[in-house]
């Protein structure tokens, strides 16, 4: 027992994003919608997830690691429909299902974890998670008896206007005793006016057959936001963005100004380190103790700062490891790199990775001093302790020697230092 598995809907058509691509594909924060809903299903325990696909499933199933596997649904009839169509690979399954939406990414796997822990409590037959909203329009309404009890969730298609004033919503989030959720999916009929078979229909269903249907309630309406309209997406993000940011402030980072400071998700960043207006971090990065980044800085995936790195106005790190000290405050790009610790990288310094084909990779050693407006063209070398003179282009496959001076186009070594 005490098995978790997850269904994940994502067939949906998205229509109101209006764009060409599946919704679950758009991102938030760099990453695509799913991988959100992926990583909470992950962090519960969930031992296998399955995700409903139908719009467009090939590009998604692009998008999804391996373990993760792949029901199609033909045709979209419904949020029932869907879990249907994962019956069969569920079948002889004896533990409880998570069925989640693909498109709430604020969802928090300690919400879930307290959603399933009750329905384990209480031996449910269902729990769902709901959540009390300003404006309840377009979402399921929780319906109770005078004892507090649930009773069903009315869509707001089929809500009487009394109903419609609820605004305690079904925020998608459901919890199943895999049998009785198996017996009772093929009970649901369809919608008469919506002709589809609705899932929230399984609460009066399980009711009626005095099984438990239990809630939890979530204080932060927020996680129940799904994304359906490109207006959505920047609200999720705008709230995303605002809790990364506290989070690093509470564990000793320095924001000067959240309001315009950009971190994702999967960013590692030490403490003392101060973070500048308008500064750009990317999924990936490592960021060391006592650092300073920005303002106007951008970091990009796979870049790795360590401590005591100073990037500054207009400086962009790409896939490069930035070794202990180094100094690179303006205008400059480095992609490919590794730089070694003690380095001056100067003003308007650019390393050439690509050359229209692959991307080269640049090495600078230690304390190495890169004149102002040195472009590097990968793959280059410059050794430990050596300087390139301002305005030098150091050509492809060159080697500077540790401790030699470089200067001019192309670069050629005037002297070596003693
Ligand atoms: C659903 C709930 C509603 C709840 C709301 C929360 C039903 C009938 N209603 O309504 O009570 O308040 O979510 O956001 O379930 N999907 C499929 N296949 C389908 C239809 C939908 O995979 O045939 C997926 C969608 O991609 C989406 C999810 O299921 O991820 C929810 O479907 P959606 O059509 O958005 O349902 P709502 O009308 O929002
Ligand atoms: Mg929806």
């Amino acid at each position: 027992m005490n098995q978790l598995r997850t269904v994940i809907l994502a067939a949906g058509l998205g229509t109101r994003m209006k764009s060409r691509y599946a919704k679950v594909l758009h991102q938030v924060l760099g990453r695509p919608l799913i991988h959100y809903v992926l990583e909470v299903a992950r962090k519960v325990g969930s031992l296998k997830t399955y995700v409903v696909l139908g719009h467009q499933w090939k590009e998604v199933r692009e998008h999804l690691p391996e373990v993760v596997d792949v029901v199609l649904q033909p045709q979209l009839l419904g949020t029932a429909d869907a879990l249907r169509r994962c019956q069969k690979a569920l079948s002889g399954y004896r533990g409880d299902v998570l069925a989640l939406c693909g498109d709430t990414v604020l969802l928090r796997p300690e919400t879930v974890r307290r959603l399933v822990r009750h329905h384990r409590r209480k031996r449910a037959a269902c729990t769902f998670l709901t959540a009390t909203v300003a404006d309840a329009f377009g979402y399921g309404r929780v319906i109770r008896n005078p004892f507090g009890q649930v009773v069903s969730i009315r869509e707001e298609k089929d809500a009487s206007w009394e109903e419609k004033r609820i605004r305690e919503i079904n925020v998608g989030v459901y919890c199943f005793h895999a049998g009785l959720l198996n017996q009772n999916l093929r009970r649901i009929k369809k919608n008469r006016k919506k002709k589809e078979f609705y899932l929230t229909d399984i609460v009066t269903l399980l009711n009626d057959a005095g099984h438990a249907v239990e809630t939890v309630q979530t204080d932060d309406a927020s996680e129940g936001l799904g994304i359906n309209t490109r207006k959505d997406l920047a609200v999720a993000t705008e709230i995303l963005r605002s809790k990364i940011l506290q989070e690093f402030m509470s564990r000793g980072v320095t924001v000067v100004d959240p309001n315009t400071t950009f971190i994702y998700p999967d960013v590692k960043i030490g403490q003392d380190t101060v973070i500048r207006p308008f500064t750009f971090i990317e999924n990936g990065v490592r960021i060391g103790r006592g650092c300073g980044i920005g303002p106007f800085s951008h970091l990009r995936p796979g870049t790795a700062l360590d401590d005591g790195v100073e990037i500054g106005n207009f400086a962009e790190v790409s896939r490069s490891r930035v070794g202990k000290g180094c100094l690179m405050k303006h205008f400059s790009f480095l992609g490919d790199a590794t730089v070694g610790a003690g380095s001056n990288i100067g003003a308007g310094v650019v390393t050439a990775n690509y050359d229209g084909k692959n991307k080269n990779k640049t090495r600078i050693g230690r304390k190495a001093f890169i004149g102002s407006d040195s472009i590097l063209v990968a793959p280059v070398t410059v050794g430990d302790e050596a300087i390139t003179g301002a305005g030098s282009v150091v050509t492809k496959g060159k080697v500077i020697p540790r401790r030699a001076v470089a200067v001019g186009v192309p670069a050629r070594v005037i002297q070596r230092k003693h």
